[in-house]
């Protein structure tokens, strides 16, 4: 008889999308009558850049044509992409990585549940609390993080560094020393960061601990203050101990395209195993590259016309991020993030748990955002708002919260 992976058994509860999804679903069919508006889930509703879509049309006729007809894409990407990646992301911001550390893939959510692969089942994970679920449940498939404890939310062998409003939701070095640490910053769910000072510290800990971090940069391009790093590379020795996670969903919008990176400098190394060895082995077998018109897509970000108009896209969700911010304020609620990313984090009202409020807010408001327990335990009495939404639905939205 075939045995299954157990892991998979300790997975508590259904992945938190899918959950809100299945809560929206039963109730849009329970009242069909309501105008659901959706700032749950960090999905882009703006289209994609003129600039994209006019690449993309090239690499679709390029793709009919048998003189320049693409195959499968090289194993770590194509070059135009990585080399127009090194340039702006890296060489332009003083970091030394080059276009053969960048292995391009199909998403920074695929990598970040996938680059644990390459490290052993002993490991500590050290995540902040709360957190980007992925990192942990695919902590939790592969076994490295012990046994659940329903009552407090949490798992035996993972270390949690809670973020909360008492310590500005900045992430302290734990008491226990982890093996592999991952940060997201600007920070999903909390809408915070640090600054770059502060991820330096980071840095310094990770290399006199022999530790790695997994650093998401997914949020970077919605940094508006000068003192925050956009990559974990602008800090010293960030080589050495760190591997970075990009993506092309929220800087170009591209959740429905599917694009992003991992960066695995040569200069790190487990003793004497290069990790960018054992990435790129990882990458190759088990990966056929994204799409050659997507790779193309990709490359017009970085174009003068791409770049100049996905700054305008950026305002566009953060100028719905100061709205949110400023009509919560208003309305009496405490209120955080939305200046270095796409997300404002608020405490519940009335000592509401995040689903009761989760609950109210569909019910009375007919509103979808993202209960903060579903983030892990101290995310419990906060509530995530996006700031992904059109313009027009997020100022309905904010009227109704409002008139609760
Ligand atoms: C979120 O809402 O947290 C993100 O959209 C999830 C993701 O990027 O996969």
């Amino acid at each position: 008889m075939f045995k299954i992976n157990e892991n998979y058994q300790k997975l508590p509860g259904s992945y938190l999308f899918s959950t809100i999804a299945k809560k929206v679903s039963a109730f849009t069919q329970a009242n069909p009558d309501k105008d659901i508006i959706r700032l749950g889930i960090g999905d882009v509703t703006q289209p994609l850049a003129p600039a994209v879509i006019e690449a993309m049309h090239k690499a679709v006729d390029e793709m009919g044509k048998a003189e320049t007809f693409h195959g499968y894409a090289p194993d770590l990407g194509y070059e135009f992409l990585r080399n127009a990646i090194a340039e702006h992301d890296y060489k332009a911001r003083g970091c030394d990585i080059s276009a053969d550390e960048i292995f391009v893939s199909d998403g920074a959510k695929s990598d970040s549940a996938n680059i644990q692969e390459i490290f052993g089942p002993d490991n500590r994970i050290a995540v902040c609390d709360p957190v980007y679920p992925v990192y942990v449940d695919s902590n939790v498939m592969s076994g490295r993080t012990g046994v659940y404890d329903a009552k407090t939310e949490t798992w035996s062998d993972v270390i949690y560094m809670p973020c909360t409003m008492d310590n500005g939701f900045v992430p302290e070095f734990p008491k226990e020393t982890p093996d592999m640490i991952y940060l997201c910053l600007p920070n999903n769910p909390t809408g915070t960061t640090i600054t770059k000072a502060q991820l330096q510290e980071w840095v310094d800990y990770a290399n006199q601990s022999g530790a790695v971090i997994i650093y998401d940069g997914a949020y970077e391009a919605y940094i508006s203050e000068d003192d925050v790093a956009h990559s974990i590379y602008e800090c010293q020795g960030a080589e050495t101990c760190a591997i970075e996670l990009k993506s092309f969903s929220k800087n170009a919008g591209f959740t429905g395209v599917r694009l992003g990176y991992t960066v695995v400098p040569k200069e790190l190394k487990c003793k004497d195993v290069s990790l960018h060895g054992m990435w790129a082995r990882r990458h190759g077998t088990k990966f056929n590259g994204a799409p050659y018109i997507v790779q193309r897509a990709g490359e017009a970000v970085y174009s003068p016309e791409g770049r100049e108009q996905l700054k305008k896209q950026v305002a566009y969700y953060m100028k719905n991020a100061s709205i949110i911010k400023a009509g919560l304020k208003d309305a009496g609620y405490t209120v955080f993030g939305g200046v270095n990313a796409p997300y404002i984090w608020l405490k519940t009202p009335g000592n509401m748990t995040s689903w009761e409020f989760f609950d109210d807010l569909l019910e009375r408001a007919n509103v979808v955002g993202t209960p903060g327990s579903g983030f892990g335990p101290s995310g419990e009495g906060y509530f995530r708002l996006t700031a992904f939404g059109s313009y027009e639905n997020t100022l309905a939205a904010i009227e109704r919260v409002k008139n609760l």
